[in-house]
């Protein structure tokens, strides 16, 4: 299975990306994951990408490109992989096409999340993340206990927000995927590719919404 998880910052790529990955056993690759991990570890890739990641802007193609490309190459995506949070442009889908018809795999399916503007501000504005494992959790749906901490990991280090998750940021995120990245649903529509999910709902339903699309 070769998927693509699309919508806006908030709408739920990444908690779906985990339901799939355990139900699944294929990897979730989330540029945005994978990203910040290049920022933490002060590689040349990080350096470049902090910037615009800390304004709410898209890092460019070329470094977006060149990490996805590396991890394509990794022995665990030969059963499938979720992508979660690419591509984002026009540019980044035409580049994914081409590395997959190069390989003769190509995408199975691209999911849309639909959800209210308002509640994506409340769910980014609830979402703390594990530093250590990467989970994602929300205040507001799952009180993660005072100070917050992660509960899966065995020595529950305290639970982060992200740098990207305040208001100003958030706008201007929202405003980058109307006008760079909800334009591919159209792309990915005239291909018969696309499924969408309305994702206003509690995760487990959302899951089964999910699920139900991606039947064959
Ligand atoms: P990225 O990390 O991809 O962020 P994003 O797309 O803005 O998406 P988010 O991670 O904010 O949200 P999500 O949809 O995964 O929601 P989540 O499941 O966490 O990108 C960050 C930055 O990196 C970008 O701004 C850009 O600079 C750069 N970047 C990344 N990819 C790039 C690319 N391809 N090209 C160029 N630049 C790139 O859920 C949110 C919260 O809601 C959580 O707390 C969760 O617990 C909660 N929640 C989830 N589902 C539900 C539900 N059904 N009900 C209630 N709460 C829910």
């Amino acid at each position: 299975m070769r998927i693509v998880l699309m919508g806006a910052p908030g709408s739920g790529k990444g908690t779906q990306a985990q339901r799939l990955v355990e139900r699944f056993g294929i990897p979730q690759i989330s540029t945005g994951d994978l990203l910040r991990d290049a920022v933490a570890r002060g590689t040349a890739y990080g350096l470049r990408a902090k910037a615009a990641m800390d304004a709410g802007a898209l890092v460019a193609d070329e470094i977006v490109l060149g990490i996805i490309r590396e991890r394509l190459g990794d022995a665990d995506t030969g059963r499938g992989f979720i992508l979660d949070g690419f591509p984002r442009n026009l540019a980044q889908a035409r580049a994914l096409a081409a590395m997959l018809d190069s390989i003769g795999k190509p995408l199975d399916s691209v999911v849309l999340f639909e959800v209210d503007y308002a509640e994506i501000v409340r769910r980014i504005s609830g979402r703390r993340t594990c530093q250590r494992c990467g989970r994602v959790f929300n205040v507001h749906t799952h009180p993660p206990g005072s100070p917050p901490h992660c509960e899966q990991c065995d020595d529950h280090p305290a639970l982060v927000q992200r740098r990207d998750d305040e208001e100003s940021t958030v706008q201007r995120r929202l405003q980058v995927y109307e006008e760079q990245t909800r334009p591919l649903a159209e792309h990915y529509a005239a291909q018969g590719l696309l499924r969408v999910v309305h994702a206003d709902a509690p995760v487990d339903e959302v899951t089964a919404r999910l699920l139900a699309v991606l039947q064959p």
